[in-house]
C-alpha cells in the first residue's frame, strides 16, 4: 500500500482575502510567494507553499496537500485510490509548482490533493512574526467520525495514535504523533490548522507578538495529555482558530512506542484510548473554553 508521506499545505477559501494574506504575512510570518488571480500562495520555510488562499464566498479549508513517498508511481497510486471506489482526477497545471497531481475528495468532502513532486522555493524563514517551523497538523469536525478514521487509515494509509473518549481522534502519517484530528462534532469543518514553533520561548515570542496586535489568546498555553505538546490557540482574520505548538510527541513507528518525554504518563508511552478528558485534554488544568470544540 502506498501511504502519504507527509502534509505539505492546506487551501482555504476567504471572503476576505486580503485580511486573510495579512494575518498569514503579518502575524504568521509567512511568506507570500506567488499570486496567481483570486489565489495566494504563502510558504513557511522549505515548501513552495504552506497555505493557499483562495477568494471565495465562504471561509472553509477546502484541500489538503500530501506528498507520496519519492519514486510513487502516481498512476499506481491512482489505481489504489480509485480500487476504494473513489474517483480521481489527474491534474498537471494545479498548483505553480506542482506538475503532477492526482486529486480526489475523503469521507467528509475535503478535497486532498497529492503529488509526489513539487518544485521548492528556498524561501527561508521570516525575521518578522511568528515564522513556524512548519504546519503541522489540521483538525476537523466531522458528523461521522469512526467512517473518517477508517477513510484515513485505509485509503491514505494513516495510523491512530491516541484517542480521547471514541469521539476525538489523532492520526499520524509520520513520526509526527498526529498530522490529521477527527473529532465528532454536529457538522463537517475545519476547527483549526496547527504550525509547530521551535520551542516553549518560541511559543512565549509569538504570544508577545500577537498582543502587538491586540489578537487574544482563545485557549492555552496548555500542555495537552494527548502529544503531550505545548500550546496557545487564536483566530486570524476569518475566525478560524490557529494553534501554535512546540515539543510534540515523536513516534517510534517500527516498535509503535513514543519517545521518552518527562511528560509522559507511562514508560514508555504508547498510544490508547484516553478516558481521563481533563488529563487528555490539558495537564496543566485549564479546560477548553465553552463550545471551543463545536
Ligand atoms: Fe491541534
Amino acid at each position: 500500500m502506498i501511504k502519504v508521506n507527509r502534509i505539505v499545505y492546506a487551501a482555504f477559501e476567504t471572503p476576505d482575502l486580503e485580511g486573510q494574506i495579512d494575518h498569514y504575512t503579518k502575524i504568521m510570518g509567512l511568506t507570500l510567494v506567488e499570486r496567481d488571480g483570486d489565489a495566494a500562495y504563502l510558504s513557511a520555510s522549505a515548501d513552495h507553499h504552506t497555505v493557499v488562499l483562495r477568494k471565495g464566498s465562504d471561509a472553509r479549508c477546502n484541500a489538503l496537500g500530501f506528498q507520496l513517498p519519492p519514486g510513487t508511481d502516481l498512476g499506481d497510486y491512482d489505481k489504489q485510490i480509485q480500487a476504494h471506489g473513489l474517483a480521481t482526477e489527474r491534474r498537471s497545471d494545479a498548483q505553480p509548482n506542482i506538475k503532477d497531481a492526482l486529486i480526489f475528495a475523503d469521507s467528509k468532502g475535503t478535497k486532498i490533493e497529492t503529488f509526489v513532486e513539487a518544485e521548492a522555493a528556498n524561501v527561508g524563514f521570516q525575521a518578522a512574526g511568528i515564522s513556524p517551523n512548519k504546519l503541522g497538523h489540521v483538525a476537523y469536525n466531522c458528523t461521522d467520525v469512526q467512517g473518517d478514521v477508517k477513510f484515513y487509515c485505509d485509503v491514505l494509509g494513516f495510523k491512530v495514535s491516541d484517542w480521547m473518549g471514541d469521539f476525538f481522534a489523532f492520526l499520524r502519517c509520520g513520526p509526527d504523533h498526529h498530522t490529521i484530528n477527527l473529532v465528532q462534532g454536529a457538522k463537517t469543518k475545519m476547527h483549526h490548522i496547527a504550525f509547530e514553533l521551535r520551542d516553549w520561548s518560541h511559543i512565549r515570542d509569538a504570544c508577545d507578538w500577537l498582543a502587538k496586535d491586540r489578537i487574544p489568546l482563545v485557549w492555552g498555553p496548555v500542555r495537552h495529555g494527548i502529544g503531550h505538546n505545548i500550546s496557545t490557540y487564536h483566530r486570524n482574520a476569518d475566525g478560524q482558530i490557529i494553534e501554535l505548538f512546540c515539543e510534540l510527541d515523536r513516534v517510534n513507528e517500527e516498535l509503535e512506542i513514543y519517545e521518552p518525554r518527562r511528560t509522559h504518563q507511562e514508560f514508555p508511552q504508547k498510544g490508547k484510548v484516553w478516558d481521563d478528558i481533563q488529563l487528555a485534554a490539558n495537564m496543566w488544568g485549564t479546560p477548553p473554553p465553552d463550545g471551543f470544540l463545536d
